[in-house]
């Protein structure tokens, strides 16, 4: 129910021009890297970005916790590969190809901040050498207060502050390469960012 009203508010997955254009940086600068191999959507949803990729260039499969949003996913784009598991990959165990990257949007928020260093300390893990990551995320734009709750409509979730959210990634091992930071408006309640970094090698 939950998820295909989700659908319904989200038929194409990006909600800005801003958003289109970040997922379209994030596969070019990805390709044009060099870098060659799957690339992880976590936390897909319906799927709409990851089929996006898809037709950018990249090799893509899609991973969410939400058996509903997951068979959204499935029988819209059957093409593509679809598995129920979280951002901890935990259910990934099995495969060991080093990902090329990782795009996680808007669903790192719905990770208890606490737990957020070893989830990226295992995306760290499991990419290759200098491989992408891009993570989106609603903002605190308040630097005294980097991470705070806010309430959203289906799941505990956190904005981050940017500077916040690159320090900890920063520290598990990621160098920043851009961000995106576009200001809240009639259809966005928050500022967002979009913040793409690269393993250190
Ligand atoms: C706002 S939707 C974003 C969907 C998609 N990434 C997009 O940009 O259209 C958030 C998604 O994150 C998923 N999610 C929630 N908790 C998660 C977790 N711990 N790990 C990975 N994904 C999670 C939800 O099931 C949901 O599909």
């Amino acid at each position: 129910m939950l998820a295909s009203a989700y659908d319904e508010a989200f038929p194409a997955g990006f909600t800005s021009v801003v958003e289109r254009h970040a997922a379209a940086i994030f596969a070019e600068d990805l390709l044009a890297a060099g870098l060659s191999g799957l690339v992880l959507d976590i936390g897909c949803g319906a799927g709409h970005v990851t089929h996006n990729l898809s037709l950018r260039g990249l090799e893509v499969m899609g991973l969410d916790p939400s058996p509903a949003m997951l068979g959204l996913a499935q029988q819209r784009y059957p093409e593509l590969r679809w598995v129920l598991g979280d951002a901890s990959l935990t259910q990934l165990l099995d495969d060991r190809r080093a990902l090329a990257g990782i795009i996680a949007r808007y669903s790192l928020i719905h990770v208890d901040p606490e737990r957020v260093p070893g989830i990226l300390a295992t995306w760290a893990e499991r990419l290759q050498p200098e491989g992408h990551v891009l993570v989106a995320f609603q903002c605190s734009e308040d630097p005294a207060l980097p991470v705070r709750e806010f309430d959203h409509k289906v799941a505990p979730a956190w904005r981050w502050h940017p500077q916040a959210m690159a320090e900890v990634m920063n520290r598990a091992g990621f160098s920043e390469r851009w961000r995106l930071v576009a200001a809240a408006d009639d259809q966005h309640r928050f500022a967002e960012c979009h913040l793409v970094l690269q393993l250190r090698p």
